[in-house]
């Protein structure tokens, strides 16, 4: 008989016929790459729109890097800064940021075109709604600007994707990443990321604030919580909250000049350590990890994890907050810019809910629960406890 299998496992088998799904998109797939078809939708009335559309989509799918050079240019000769105190022609412009006229004339349409700036007649511009959003974060304009090195990365995808430890300025940029899993972090490396992410923490807070307010908990222990951004914004919120944070020694120091210096006092207290192989003292009833899960790959995540829920009170809650894939639009597309971001960063991944309740299941923890955020771009958010605490309630 097994003699008899292995001779039938020899055979070249028939290709299995597709099933009646795949048969239809097939079917479509066919249609929808023939020239004639697509004359034929786009001049149809009632099929026009969608044509329209979809050519508009693969238009933005391969010019977007020009899109994002525009922006960057903008941020780059500050010209939302210079457009927010009132309206200018383009020779005022020129001679603002020092560029020649005609360089003016070609960016401020763009401009417009991506609905950064728009005309303020008398032949001026003036900021347009999403200009003047990133006038006034300086969040943004430091992500953008930041950019410039994932760019350069991403240059050659093909490259990265076939060699996916190829050298990138992005991995050197998250000093605490990948196999190094936050050894020999200086001061210098400390201070870069810790500014962008502390500028960027604002949008996150509120979504994360709004979508589970800290009110009904006494202590918070921010874990990997940066300069402490996200703890200012909750103590700011809830007066009687005391603040604790943990992360690495250099950012750890920056965090407590910058929230003595922010008045919380005695309100704040940091530990510096390796969250992955240090002991966390913690008597928070609500720990948090904002942005931090999507840095590591599985094995690491689930060593935090564990570490965590070590240091956990079995009543604690924690909360993890951060980018998740998922099937609407918001989820896909930020699933889609971090899953290359981690890729030149050489770690990390934007999972899905289902994934890091997976990994909490594995690290002990349970009743894990959604909570709905308003825009998954900033941030998705999931509760847990640890699990000790599930089996007793249930
Ligand atoms: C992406 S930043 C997020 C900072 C902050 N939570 C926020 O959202 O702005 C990740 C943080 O985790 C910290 N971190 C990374 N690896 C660490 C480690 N092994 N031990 C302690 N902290 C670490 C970093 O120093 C950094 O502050």
């Amino acid at each position: 008989m097994a003699l008899l299998d292995s001779l039938d496992m020899d055979k070249p088998r028939a290709p299995a016929r597709p099933g009646f799904r795949q048969r239809l998109r097939n079917l479509r797939n066919r249609l929808v790459a023939d020239a004639g078809f697509q004359q034929k939708v786009a001049r149809f009335p009632l099929t026009r729109g969608f044509a329209r559309k979809q050519s508009e989509a693969l238009f933005r799918a391969t010019t977007g890097f020009v899109q994002s050079q525009i922006l960057f240019a903008c941020v780059e000769i500050d010209l939302f800064a210079i457009l927010a105190s009132g309206p200018l022609s383009e020779q005022e412009i020129a001679s603002r940021t020092s560029l020649p006229l005609a360089s003016v004339k070609r960016l401020m349409p763009a401009a417009r075109a991506l609905g950064l700036i728009r005309s303020a007649g008398n032949e001026k511009w003036t900021l347009d709604d999403t200009g003047a959003v990133i006038h006034g974060n300086e969040g943004i304009r430091a992500m953008i600007r930041h950019h410039a090195m994932l760019y350069r990365d991403l240059a050659d995808p093909v490259a990265l994707l076939r060699d996916p430890t190829r050298v990138t300025e992005t991995a050197d940029y998250w000093a605490y990443a990948g196999e190094r899993r936050g050894r020999d972090v200086s001061d210098t490396d400390a201070q870069t990321y810790s500014a962008l992410m502390r500028s960027s923490q604002d949008l996150v807070a509120a979504e994360v604030l709004d979508a589970y307010p800290l009110g009904s908990h006494k202590t918070v222990l921010d874990i990997g919580g940066g300069e402490g951004a996200f703890l200012a914004a909750s103590g700011q919120r809830h007066p009687d909250l005391s603040l604790s944070l943990f992360d690495l020694p250099p950012v750890a120091e920056r965090a407590k000049l910058i929230m003595q210096g922010a008045g919380f006092g005695s309100r704040f207290t940091a530990q510096g350590g390796n969250f992955f192989t240090d002991n966390i003292a913690n008597d928070a009833d609500c720990v948090t990890l904002v942005r931090v899960l999507c840095d590591h790959d599985d094995a690491a995540v689930l060593a935090l994890l564990r570490n965590i829920r070590r240091s956990m009170a079995p009543t604690a809650t924690l909360l993890i907050a951060e980018p998740m894939d998922g099937p609407g639009s918001g989820e896909s597309a930020a699933a889609a810019y971090f899953s290359f971001y981690f890729l030149a960063m050489h770690s990390g991944a934007c999972r899905s809910a289902e994934a890091i309740t997976a990994l909490l299941e594995d690290a002990g923890f349970g009743s894990i629960a959604r909570v709905h955020t308003r825009n998954p771009l900033f941030a998705s958010v999931i509760t847990a406890k640890p699990a000790a605490e599930t089996v007793n309630i249930d």
